[in-house]
């Protein structure tokens, strides 16, 4: 009997203490501190759930839109009284819906009330607000003459990409958009406001640059911008190629990133699409030049000269604003028209320099393409990012200094693929498909070979992430977790464990 009754009680406290989660308080007290927030009975509800990836359908118990660092702070205590799991949306552009919890129930701190820009006139810093689009960022900096590395795709959020990452074509001058995060106002799990730099609570300055969303929610970041170059080039070149022709410009691509000839001021990819025919790819080959216009065919001469004469060739010359918005995907100025979706599966692969690819993996991936590829439905694409080359700034960064693990990376391949119209359902076979991509170039690598995966191209069917995201950093990574967010109140999918 006795046991019996404790059992039952203890079931009612076990019971009592996980559904202590109350939206009807939850929203009385946001509503007492002024705080805006929408709940699952309110009508804007839906259309503000929606995730960039409509493969996902999360559901937050509610989406608050706090306009200040104390009124996330409140957010935050809130969602703490209620037990929730509280999570960042900046852009709202993570592959797998983690700014909206990845998984239902969330509370999401939606940062859009918080878009404010300051230059420093004289230092030329930034202080940007979290809720910033990449592009919007781009044409107020350069309003003062500055300019910061960061994607060309201009609706995604400063928030995510400065905190896992940020990579663009500016990246081999400039580094990583986190390399450029000088300090950062972050509000933390017990609700405290603090300072994170290099002289103010370094531990966490180290996380936020690699891993920003466990540790706390990112209110404010100042950055180190940069002088524009006086000049700038957008370039794009397009051909059809069979396998083999396509197999041999890729070995050449990666000759032409170890010779050393790469400049900095030069950043680009080159891509693989679905070919006209079987036993065919499209390749491009794009990106920026930031050196004077007149040596932009010299610098890519090198690599240029060994292929056939293009198909498609664009190349724009012009200021760096110019450049930027000729090879931007969407809208430079975000508020103009509404953000897009996609329905995708994607993934990632970061090669080291040190052991490069071998002939065998470059073919296989490109004939995989051409076939394999041609004959699917879905529409799919896959990018081979430059990072290295002896002279790129990504990798002159020390390991130890940022807990974004990779500084060693010759190439980030991006493989993606979405449902042939872009909407809802996403076909099973996507997920193999995708999963090929990164097969074909492994197993025709050694099999000790520590191959890397980039946390903003974020996969939550990646078996062994916390090694492939944050390699040897992931234990000092769970040691800070346990100190500043022992409740794990920022929780998500990928989340560092305690
Ligand atoms: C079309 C497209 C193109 C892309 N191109 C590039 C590219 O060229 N280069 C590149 O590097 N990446 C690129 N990405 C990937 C992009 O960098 C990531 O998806 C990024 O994390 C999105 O940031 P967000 O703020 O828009 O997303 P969100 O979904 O809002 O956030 C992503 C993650 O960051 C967290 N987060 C957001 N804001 C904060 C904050 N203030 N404090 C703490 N945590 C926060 C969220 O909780 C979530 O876990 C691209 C993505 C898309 C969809
Ligand atoms: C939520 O809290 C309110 C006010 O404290 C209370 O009236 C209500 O019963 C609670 N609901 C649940 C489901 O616990
Ligand atoms: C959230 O709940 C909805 C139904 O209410 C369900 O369709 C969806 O799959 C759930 N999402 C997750 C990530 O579990
Ligand atoms: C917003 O930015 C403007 C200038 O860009 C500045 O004058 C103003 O003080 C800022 N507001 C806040 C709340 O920081
Ligand atoms: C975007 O366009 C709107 C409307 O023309 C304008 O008010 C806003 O300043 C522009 N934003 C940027 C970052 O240039
Ligand atoms: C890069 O490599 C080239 C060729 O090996 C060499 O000439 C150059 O000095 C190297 N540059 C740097 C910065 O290491
Ligand atoms: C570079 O210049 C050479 C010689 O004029 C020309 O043949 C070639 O097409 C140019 N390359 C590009 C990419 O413009
Ligand atoms: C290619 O040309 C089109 C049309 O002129 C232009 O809109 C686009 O920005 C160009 N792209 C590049 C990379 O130069
Ligand atoms: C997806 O984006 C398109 C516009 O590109 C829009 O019409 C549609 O409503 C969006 N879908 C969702 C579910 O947000
Ligand atoms: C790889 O292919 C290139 C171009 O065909 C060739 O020059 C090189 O010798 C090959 N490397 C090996 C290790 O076979
Ligand atoms: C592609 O489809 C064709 C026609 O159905 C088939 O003969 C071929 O084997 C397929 N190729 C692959 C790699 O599946
Ligand atoms: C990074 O720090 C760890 C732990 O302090 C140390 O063992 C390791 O050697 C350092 N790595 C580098 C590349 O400095
Ligand atoms: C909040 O957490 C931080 C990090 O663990 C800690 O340093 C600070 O003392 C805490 N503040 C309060 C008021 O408990």
């Amino acid at each position: 009997m006795r046991p019996a009754i404790a059992l039952a009680l203890l079931m009612v406290f076990i019971v009592s203490f996980c559904s202590a989660q109350n939206a009807t308080e939850l929203k009385e007290q946001l509503a007492m501190e002024g705080i805006m927030a929408l709940f699952q009975d309110d009508a804007e509800y839906t259309a503000a759930s929606q995730p960039y990836n409509l493969r996902y359908i999360v559901e937050p118990l509610a989406i608050a839109y706090p306009t200040t660092a104390e009124q996330i702070s409140s957010v935050v205590v809130a969602g703490v009284i209620q037990k929730l799991h509280v999570v960042a949306r900046s852009g709202g552009h993570s592959y797998i819906a983690n700014g909206l919890g990845g998984t239902n129930g969330s509370l999401v701190v939606d940062l859009s009330q918080m878009k404010n820009i300051t230059v420093d006139a004289v230092t030329g810093n930034a202080i940007i607000g979290p809720g910033n689009r990449l592009g919007d960022v781009a044409l107020t900096l350069n309003n003062a003459g500055r300019g910061l590395p960061h994607g060309r795709c201009t609706y995604v959020g400063i928030g995510g990409h400065s905190g896992f990452g940020g990579w663009g074509f500016a990246s081999r001058m400039w580094g990583m958009t986190l390399d450029n995060v000088l300090s950062a106002t972050v509000v933390l799990a017990n609700g405290s406001i603090v300072t994170a730099s290099e002289h103010s609570n370094e531990a966490l300055y180290w996380a936020i640059r690699g891993s920003s969303a466990s540790f706390g929610i990112v209110a404010s970041i100042e950055f180190r911008t940069h002088a524009v170059p006086p000049t700038a080039t957008a370039f794009e070149f397009t051909w059809q190629m069979d396998a083999p022709t396509a197999s041999a410009a890729f070995i050449e691509f990666q000759s032409w990133a170890l010779s050393g000839d790469i400049p900095p001021e030069f950043g680009g990819e080159i891509g693989f699409l679905k070919g006209q025919a079987y036993g065919q790819v499209e390749f491009a080959f794009l990106g920026n030049y930031f050196g004077p216009a007149d040596s932009f065919n010299s610098t890519i001469t090198p690599f240029f000269s060994k292929l056939p004469a293009p198909v498609t060739a664009n190349v724009t010359q012009g200021t760096w604003i110019e450049a930027l918005t000729a090879i931007a995907a969407g809208n430079m100025n975000t508020t103009t028209q509404p953000d897009s979706n996609d329905t995708f599966y994607a993934k990632s692969l970061m090669a080291p320099q040190a052991v490069p690819l071998t002939n065998a993996s470059m073919t296989a991936l490109v004939t995989y393409l051409a076939e394999v590829g041609f004959n699917s439905s879905d529409f799919w694409h896959v990018e081979v990012e430059l990072y290295g080359g002896n002279q790129s700034a990504i990798n002159q960064v020390k390991f130890n200094d940022t807990a974004f693990a990779h500084r060693d990376t010759l190439f980030t391949f991006q493989p993606y693929a979405s449902s042939p119209n872009l909407l809802p359902p996403y076909p099973d076979s996507g997920f193999g498909f995708v999963d090929g991509m990164i097969s074909t170039l492994t197993l025709n690598m050694p099999s000790d070979w520590e191959w890397g995966a980039y946390p903003n191209y974020i996969d939550d069917r990646l078996q062994d992430w916390q090694r492939r995201y944050y390699g040897s950093h992931y234990d000092r990574l769970r040691v800070l977790k346990s100190s500043v967010d022992p409740l794990d109140t920022f929780h998500f999918p990928t989340s560092i464990e305690k």
